[in-house]
């Protein structure tokens, strides 16, 4: 069978390997220690994600498919027809799937994703179960500009769909250059249908973070086991714990992981030394009020047109216009 092309490639492989050596080393010298959360989906990673969208604790997955459900009529009609839905981090296109049964496959739909072979398999299942809908999918970190597909200009206009509350992994000041862009490649009569998770009792937000299966902290050790398997590195997971909590000043959940020995760890010819105790940061998941996040929006040249959200007001779906 044959797959959809994938249009950009990131970097070739060596390429890649030098760019994420090159974060790590930066990252682990800087104080705090930190590591780039999109380097946690590698296939493995991709694959424990998928397991910590299907725990009872991490509500931010179902909450948000069953919102898309209860709303698919207005959601579907603020996509429109005649429109290319570009997906940024489409991951394993549940989602996706929802919308595109909606609009009857009428629309190009053009996902990026960082991870490879997780884009190609979804790629695949979606042109098999919509054989008449046009795939472009494209191998990107959409955290840096990236040029889209001549395709997805075809369309009367664009929409971006940005579920699950990725954003909330951008600093807000990022998260504001982020939606500016958005704008950019949306254009005046394009949208945004962004999902968006909201500030709330710490009481529940914590424990999405620390699960008692503990597939958020094998999610978050798997970065130093990928930085072991493409570096060459001798982290050992043993003596590192995962470390999460929320900051309120900041209005976000901070993940780490902490040394549990004075110990040092050899990454790509250096040394890098760690008391009981050092955290490296791996993540940042910032939560909003719906009127913190349609302001920033606003600044960013995106105005607020429709929001949907859950009985308990832990999630919420927002459509935005391109002024
Ligand atoms: C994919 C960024 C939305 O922040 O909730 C889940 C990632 N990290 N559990 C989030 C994540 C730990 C997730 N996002």
């Amino acid at each position: 069978m044959s797959t959809a092309l994938l249009y950009a490639e990131t970097e070739p492989f060596e390429d890649g390997r030098l760019a994420f050596l090159r974060d790590v080393l930066a990252g682990l010298g800087q104080r705090p220690r930190r590591l780039d959360c999109k380097y946690f989906y590698d296939e493995e990673g991709a694959g424990l994600f998928d397991a910590i969208c299907e725990l009872p604790e991490y509500y931010p997955t179902r909450t948000e498919l069953a919102i898309m459900r209860e709303n698919l009529d207005e959601i579907a009609e603020c996509i429109g027809l005649d429109t290319t839905l570009i997906e940024y981090g489409s991951g394993n296109g549940r989602k996706t799937r929802l919308l595109l049964k909606q609009l009857d496959g009428r629309c190009t739909y053009v996902p990026l994703d960082i991870a490879r072979q997780s884009l190609e398999a979804a790629t695949r299942r979606l042109q098999a179960d919509f054989p008449h809908l046009r795939i472009h999918p494209v191998c990107a970190d959409f955290t840096q500009p990236c040029a889209l597909p001549e395709p997805a200009f075809d369309a009367a206009r664009r929409v971006v769909f940005f579920p699950g509350s990725t954003i909330g992994n951008f600093h807000p000041a990022e998260a504001e250059r982020f939606l500016r862009r958005v704008r950019q490649t949306c254009g005046r009569n394009g949208g945004l249908l962004i999902g968006v998770d909201l500030k709330k009792d710490p009481g529940l937000l914590v424990p999405a973070y620390n699960d008692a299966r503990g597939a958020t902290a094998r999610f978050n050790l798997n970065l130093l086991a990928r930085i072991n398997r493409e570096l060459g590195a001798d982290f050992d997971l043993d003596r590192f714990t995962h470390y999460a909590f929320y900051n309120p000043q900041a209005g976000r959940i901070e993940m780490h992981l902490a040394s549990l020995a004075s110990q040092i760890v050899q990454v790509g010819g250096r040394s890098f030394r760690f008391n009981l105790g050092d955290t490296i940061w791996t993540e940042s998941s910032y939560k909003y009020t719906i009127d913190e996040f349609a302001a920033m929006a606003l600044h960013a040249g995106l105005r607020l047109d429709q929001v949907w959200l859950d009985d308990d007001h832990l999630f919420s779906v927002h459509f935005y216009r391109g002024l």
